[in-house]
């Protein structure tokens, strides 16, 4: 297949265009603004088209859809808290940007996969939520995926463009942009700072190695039904303190690190899928949390070069807008 792949210069995009060259032997077109969360870097070594451009420039989709079989939307603005603090760049890029792309897709007569998240059906205390539980977003980023969630279905039944949608739960893994709980811990872990837990620390997320996500996006995209949308959730859930504990014993940092700062604005309590839909097609997370996040450590102890550029650059502002205090060195 030649896969149109917007956003495949992040974290979960480059984990799946590697899994597409390697295990299908795709031709791969990369469409990707390159924000702070995106680097050419994540797709080194790998023989794809690379076009820097944002999906809501009409032109560049227009060229970079040009023979491909399907297009799979990654791109977005993904970090909650970035949401709270400035929503804009959400809005455009989830409400314009997945506009864009499907109409791109529609006059081209193109499938299109949208990656979405679990967070639109909001928080869920017991239990699971399954593809008919109602969407019922909490922050600015889920009420943005929400919304492209919606403009997809709507371009499912009036156009029948052949969409489908897949909801994940919490990836981790490789490449993960170190503002988000896994990656920032090990990095403040492995330099000696501050371990920031929001709240108790006692919220609830369900994680998924982030290879098996791009294989349940692949199995999506092979035998989803068109106008449907899969929950691909992980095998294990945890509250985010324990999350934190083993990172600590993982990496010998001291337990002293473990700071408890001010909670999250609309902290989502728990999040959890019924993933049963997309187990009919055939697909099953390989990874167990407990042996995921000791490679995912291990992967950050190797990789240095990866992630201090970024500790050095924008995000040291970043870290201290939302930290109130600079990382150290
Ligand atoms: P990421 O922040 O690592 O990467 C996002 C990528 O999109 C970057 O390469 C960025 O440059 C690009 N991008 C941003 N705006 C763009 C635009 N307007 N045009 C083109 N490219 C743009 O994100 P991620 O964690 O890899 O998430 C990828 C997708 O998966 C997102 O749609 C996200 O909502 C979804 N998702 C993420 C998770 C998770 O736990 N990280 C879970 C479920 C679903
Ligand atoms: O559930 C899927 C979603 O998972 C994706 O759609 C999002 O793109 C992705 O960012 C992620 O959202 P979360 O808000 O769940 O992930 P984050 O890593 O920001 O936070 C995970 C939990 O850890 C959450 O309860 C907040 C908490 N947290 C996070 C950070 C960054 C802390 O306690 N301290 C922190 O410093």
């Amino acid at each position: 297949m030649r896969l149109l792949v917007c956003g495949g210069a992040g974290f979960i995009g480059s984990n799946f265009v590697r899994v597409r060259l390697r295990d299908h032997g795709d031709e791969v077109v990369v469409l990707d603004k390159l924000t702070y969360a995106g680097r050419r870097e994540n797709l080194a070594g790998l023989d794809v088209e690379f076009v820097h451009a944002g999906i809501e420039d009409p032109g560049a989709v227009a060229g970079a859809i040009e023979g491909a079989d399907a297009v799979v939307n990654f791109a977005a603005e993904t970090h909650v808290d970035r949401s709270i603090a400035e929503p804009d760049a959400f809005v455009t890029t989830h409400a314009v940007g997945t506009w864009v792309l499907l109409e791109a897709a529609r006059q081209a007569g193109v499938r299109y996969l949208q990656v979405s998240t679990d967070e639109v059906y909001g928080s869920i205390e017991e239990g699971s939520f399954t593809e008919r539980s109602p969407l019922a977003p909490s922050s600015p980023y889920s009420a943005t995926k929400a919304g492209a969630d919606l403009l997809v279905a709507s371009y499912f039944h009036t156009y029948d463009l052949p969409t489908v949608i897949c909801r994940g739960s919490n990836n981790y893994g490789p490449r993960q942009y170190p503002e988000k709980l896994i990656p920032l811990m090990i990095l403040n872990a492995l330099h000696g700072d501050p371990l920031p837990v929001y709240g108790d620390g006692l919220q609830v997320r369900n994680w998924l190695y982030v290879e098996d996500f791009a294989r349940g996006i692949g199995h999506v995209l092979a035998h989803g039904v068109a106008g449907e949308a899969y929950n691909v959730g992980g095998p294990d859930e945890c509250p985010n303190l324990e999350v934190v504990r083993r990172i600590i014993e993982l990496t010998g940092a001291d337990e002293s690190l473990l700071t408890y700062v001010k909670d999250r604005p609309g902290h989502d309590r728990r999040y959890s899928l019924g993933s049963e839909k997309v187990r009919a097609l055939g697909w099953e997370a390989q990874v167990r949390f407990a042996d995921g996040l000791e490679e995912t450590v291990a992967w950050y102890q190797d990789n240095r070069a990866w992630w201090e550029p970024i500790r050095s650059g924008d995000y040291r502002a970043y870290y201290a807008r939302q930290y109130g205090s600079a990382i150290k060195d």
